[in-house]
């Protein structure tokens, strides 16, 4: 059975696709891992992974789920009926689905910091405080897993509700708000960073390309996050394209979204390291970044409580308009496939999500250190849920890629991209050759046994060379007539 469902308006996609690719993966995630990671060599492998990979992806997604009509998992099922390839292919729904869940966990504990900060800027509470006093409110923040809690499952139960609602009340009005504000509050808080931080160190540490500065596992992390930042490679905009409108050329709108995006996570960016460098905090503190600088900002501005209240409700938004594409893919599925009702099949996602997201909370003060995670994997539950989100999202990415490359046929393409020969031709060599080996490339180049450039190079090559080889692999002969 397939969905059915379409956006009101012709626009509602491209509105949708930003709000899910806008959120705490740009304003929190981004500035915080550049700065764990060095700055502009981070930067530079972010960028060109948006570019080169992410816009062919973003388009082969959309594609499929445009083209399926259906949920992730029931869309790829339907499509390796109709082209003939091997049901193995189906796995990019599933996957998808797993990464889902998996960010989800950890993206509700997160946002539900932005609760508490609302609440702290309003109430006024931290008007006048100091670095020290702001940084030790966030250690105590993060010491308490009953506060955590609490913030995580108001999170997910706000994000729950609105996608029980169904696609048009609730997402499509809400996003028309919260998103135009956003880039508002945006300026305003950049506006201050430029004035009153410094906005030349920012420049330089955010533009300043040395590859050297990254470490072997800043090039999956940098990866990693512009396809999270995309929220690519794991259903959320293939289920969104499900219920766009046929007539719509999906080429102009993927630029778009990647535009907008990429403009956003600058903008925070410079705003937060301007305030950073102002304040002589530290780029490298990790997850606490962007909590820790801005209150310091707001606390001093005139009118502070207000713009940061309204700033961390923005966040919430962006938050909630991306978890919502988190929960969408899976909700819909369990309706497909096991003729749940909506309601029914959110609170199931939700639920397991949530109960894995208690993990990300104790991962922050009672397993912080000495678990079973930190034995076998040497790190956090947390860290070790990114990693796999960072290792998912490019894996699931490449499959999309390959797929619609060699399996879908010219017309089919040329119908939903709506562009002339030579942008079809550059996107099929992107999809087919360029994003796959990329990603390849990034995968080899981040085990750690595997010295320099040369070899992820050459790995990269006879990966893709030997798909293009043996793409009739993509096709099921047990199902010709
Ligand atoms: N793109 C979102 C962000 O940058 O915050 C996070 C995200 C949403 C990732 C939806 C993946 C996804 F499917």
């Amino acid at each position: 059975m397939s969905t059915h469902n379409v956006w009101t308006h012709k626009g509602t996609f491209l509105l949708a696709a930003v709000g899910s690719a806008v959120g705490l993966g740009n304003l929190w995630r981004f500035p915080y891992l550049t700065g764990e990671n060095g700055g502009g060599a981070f930067i530079l492998v972010y960028a060109l992974t948006i570019f080169a990979v992410g816009i062919p992806i973003l388009i082969a997604e959309t594609m499929l789920g445009r083209n399926s009509r259906r949920s992730p998992i029931m869309g790829m099922r339907f499509l390796t009926r109709t082209h003939n390839t091997s049901r193995a292919w189906e796995s990019i729904g599933w996957l998808g689905a797993a990464s889902a869940f998996l960010i989800l966990s950890f993206y509700s504990v997160i946002a539900g910091w932005a609760i508490h900060y609302t609440w702290q800027m309003l109430t006024g509470s931290l008007a006048g405080a100091d670095a020290a006093t702001i940084g030790a409110g966030f250690d105590a923040l993060l010491a308490s897993p009953a506060l955590l809690t609490l913030y995580h499952t108001l999170f997910i139960v706000a994000s729950g509700l609105i996608v029980g609602m169904g696609i048009h009340k609730g997402i499509e009005s809400g996003l028309r708000i919260i998103m135009p504000a956003l880039f508002v509050i945006l300026l305003i808080v950049l506006a201050y960073g430029v004035a009153n931080g410094d906005f030349a160190a920012a420049a330089s540490f955010l533009f300043t390309f040395n590859l050297a500065d990254l470490s072997l596992e800043g090039w999956l992390a940098a990866m990693g996050q512009s396809f999270f930042t995309l929220s690519l490679g794991m259903g959320a905009i293939m289920a969104y394209g499900a219920y766009m409108s046929s007539e719509i050329s999906l080429t102009r709108t993927a630029i778009a979204i990647a535009i907008v995006d990429t403009a956003v996570a600058m903008v925070a960016g410079l705003a937060i390291f301007s305030l950073v460098f102002g304040a002589d905090l530290s780029p490298g503190q990790g997850p606490g970044l962007m909590f820790v600088t801005l209150p310091l900002a707001f606390a001093e501005m005139p009118f502070g409580a207000l713009v940061g209240g309204v700033f961390f409700i923005l966040v919430l938004g962006a938050a909630i308009s991306s978890s919502i594409s988190l929960i969408e893919p899976v909700a819909a599925f369990l309706v497909e496939r096991f003729d749940l009702t909506r309601p029914q099949a959110v609170f199931a996602m939700v639920m397991a999500s949530w109960a894995l997201g208690l993990l990300t909370v104790a991962s922050f003060n009672v397993y912080a250190e000495g678990t079973i995670f930190h034995t076998l994997f040497g790190r956090s539950a947390f860290d070790f849920i990114e990693l796999l989100t960072n290792i998912f999202m490019p894996l699931g990415g490449l499959l999309i890629a390959l797929f619609a490359g060699w399996a879908l046929t010219h017309s089919e393409v040329m119908k939903e991209m709506r562009t002339n020969e030579t942008w079809f031709t550059i996107w099929r060599l992107l999809v087919r050759f360029v994003a796959p080996a990329a990603v390849a490339f990034v995968f080899l180049r981040a085990i750690p046994q595997v010295e320099g450039y040369l070899i992820p190079a050459i790995g990269a090559l006879v990966i893709v060379g030997a798909f293009a080889a043996g793409r009739t692999f993509l096709v099921d002969d047990s199902q010709e007539q």
